[in-house]
Order: C-alpha cells, then structure tokens, then sequence
C-alpha cells in the first residue's frame, strides 16, 4: 500500500513515515517545509535503509496535489499537515482556518477524482475542551477553547460528512493526547522553531543550555501536586498506531475515532523529575501564573484503540525523557 504523508516531514509524520516504511509499506510525503526541512526526509531514509519520494508542495493546492496522485498510485493519505500553535492561532484565526480546512478540502477533492478512499487524520485530545472528566472517551461531547482546536473540530466534522455521504470512503480520526520523546537512533525528533511552547521541547532546551528555566505555568490546579497534568505519549508508540489504523481503514469503510494515549497522567513537575532522573541534568524552573485555556488534567481511555485496533502503548516516561535528550543533546 502507498500512502501519502502530508506533513510528512513535522515530528509525528517523520516517525509515522519510519514506522510505515518499517512495516511494509510505501510512503510518499508531501511537504511546503514551512515547519520542517527536507533533511528530515533523509534522516528517514538514514534510519530505514529505503529511499522516500517527496514534493515540496503546499497540500491546499489542487494542482499541485493532482501531479503528486498522477505520479503515483495513492492508496492512503494521513492528513498531518496544518499549523498548530495555539496562541498564534488566537492571533491569526483566519489563517488557520484558511489553512487548515483548505488542505482538507483540497485532499479529499483529489483524492475523490482519484479513486483513493482512506483518510487517517491527526485530531487532537484538545477537542474534548474544558467539559469534560477525566478519561476521556471517544463518544464525549466535543467542544474547543481556541481556533487551533476549532479546526481540528471542523475538521473531524468535514470527513464525518464526507464519510456519510460516500460510501467508499474509510475515515479514521485520531485523537492524539501528549506527543513527546524522539526516535531511538536520535535521528529525528521535534525541534521547533524560536520559543517552544510546548513543556518537553522547553524542558529539552534548558537542559540543554538554550533556555535559562522552565516556566512553569501554574501550581494551583486541581491536582495531586497542583501542576497540570498530560497524558504523555512516546511519538513512536504513536507512530505505530497509525500503522494499525491503516490496516482497520484497509478494511472498514465508515468513519472511526480512536484515542491514541496512554491513560496515564502526569504532572509538569512529575516531568521534570522524571526528565531528571533520565538524563542526570537538572532543570531549574520558577512557578508562574496559569496559561490561559489550560486545564488540570488530560487524559485518554484508550481502550477502544485495544479493543478494535489492537494497539497500545507500550514505552514508559522514563524512555520518553531519555529519547528526547538523545535526540535534543545533538541539536546546534
Ligand atoms: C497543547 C495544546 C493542544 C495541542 C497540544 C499539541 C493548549 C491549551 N493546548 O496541549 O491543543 O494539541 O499542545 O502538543 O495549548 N507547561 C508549562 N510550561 C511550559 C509549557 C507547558 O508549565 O513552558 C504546562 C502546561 O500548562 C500544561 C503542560 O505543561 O499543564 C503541557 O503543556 P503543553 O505541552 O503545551 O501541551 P497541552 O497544553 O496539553
């Protein structure tokens, strides 16, 4: 099976695409590199021993798209493409419903005109908003605190639709909780650009002297140490699930939503220590005030991705830390 990675070339597709090309299937990326470089690409390669075919092309360009699914038999995208910074998504909404519903809808035109008829999409946890308990199970009510998560939302509703109305179409959306941690060979990993705004790439940085201390954004939630807490998943464990919802979508036509956690929460400072322990580096940090949105606690049940897809994850915080830091130490 060929499988069209937009975005390919971010952190999650990176290593979806090693795990893909790991498992036997083929893989090609299309990528603008607005977040990302082609070197990733290579690193992929470097990791796998097989070569991967790439367009730098923005995914909400009809044409542009046409010529990637006419060169090549596409049996499957995974739609990872789309901006994610939540602030930056307050600031500039219209951008990112511009971007990020245009690449939808462009994909699912093409791939109409193609005959493909497998969409995987990266969702979020953030779409179980602020109203829900803890874990969070697939068939909660959905809600968002921000245009980022709102495009999720619309999103995950557009393929719901499409879905419904074409009967060959398989749609799986996946719910992803806390992405951290990096490859195991320290090839590829996450490395934003300027201020992370994120907790473990910032907590990547201090250790590894960029930053000065972690900021951490609140003590006062309702939780076991008053930070907030996550449920951190190891991007390959992640990675894998994709893997599996392929091979569901090979099957089930229809449209499936699946959590991919672990069920486990974590709390800022649970993170530091653990990041601690892991790497021998301390992490100074000061306690700030809260950042607005934030919630006390995220987590998955993931038991249905056990039930129907046969996943779960399997890699402990202790590997989450260490990958990260075998990953960041080698970072200029
Ligand atoms: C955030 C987004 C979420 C998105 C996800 C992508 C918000 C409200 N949510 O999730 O929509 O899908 O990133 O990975 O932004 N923290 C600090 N100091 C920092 C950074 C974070 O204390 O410098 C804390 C946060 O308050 C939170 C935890 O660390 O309690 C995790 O934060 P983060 O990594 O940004 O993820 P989320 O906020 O859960």
């Amino acid at each position: 099976m060929t499988v069209l990675l937009t975005g390919g070339a971010g952190f999650i597709g990176s290593h979806t695409c090693v795990e893909l090309l790991s498992n036997g299937f083929d893989a090609v990326i299309a990528d603008n590199f607005s977040n990302s470089s082609p070197d990733v690409i290579k690193r992929c390669e470097k990791i796998t021993g097989k070569s991967i075919r790439y367009y730098n092309a923005n995914v909400a360009d009809g044409d542009a798209m046409r010529k990637i699914f006419s060169e090549n038999r596409i049996d499957a995208v995974i739609h990872f493409a789309g901006y994610k910074a939540v602030g930056e998504s307050v600031e500039k909404p219209v951008m990112y419903y511009r971007n990020n519903l245009d690449t939808t809808l462009t994909l699912l035109e093409v791939m109409k005109e193609f005959g493909t008829d497998i969409f995987v999409f990266s969702s979020s946890a953030t779409v179980y908003g602020n109203i829900n308990p803890v874990p969070f199970t697939e068939d909660m009510p959905t809600s968002t605190t921000n245009p980022y998560g709102t495009t999720k939302l619309f999103i995950e509703k557009i393929l719901t639709d499409a879905s419904c109305a074409d009967k060959n179409l398989a749609v799986v959306l996946l719910r992803y909780f806390n992405p951290i941690g990096a490859h195991e060979s320290g090839l590829i990993g996450e490395n934003p650009k300027g201020i992370p705004n994120n907790l473990m790439p910032y907590i990547a940085q201090v250790a590894s002297g960029k930053r000065e201390k972690l900021h951490v954004y609140g003590n006062d939630f309702n939780t076991h140490d008053g930070t907030g807490v996550r449920d951190y998943i190891h991007v390959t464990d992640l990675a894998k699930g994709h893997v599996k919802a392929l091979e569901y979508a090979a099957k089930h036509k229809g449209c499936e939503i699946f959590n991919l956690g672990t069920g486990t929460g974590y709390s800022v400072l649970d993170i530091v220590n653990a990041f601690e322990k892991a790497t021998g580096i301390k992490i100074p940090y000061v306690i700030d005030g809260r950042r607005a949105g934030d919630i006390d606690e995220s987590r998955a049940d993931a038991s249905k991705a056990l039930r129907v897809l046969g996943w779960k994850a399997e890699k402990s915080l202790f590997d989450m830390c260490a990958d990260t830091w075998n990953w960041q130490k080698n970072i200029k």
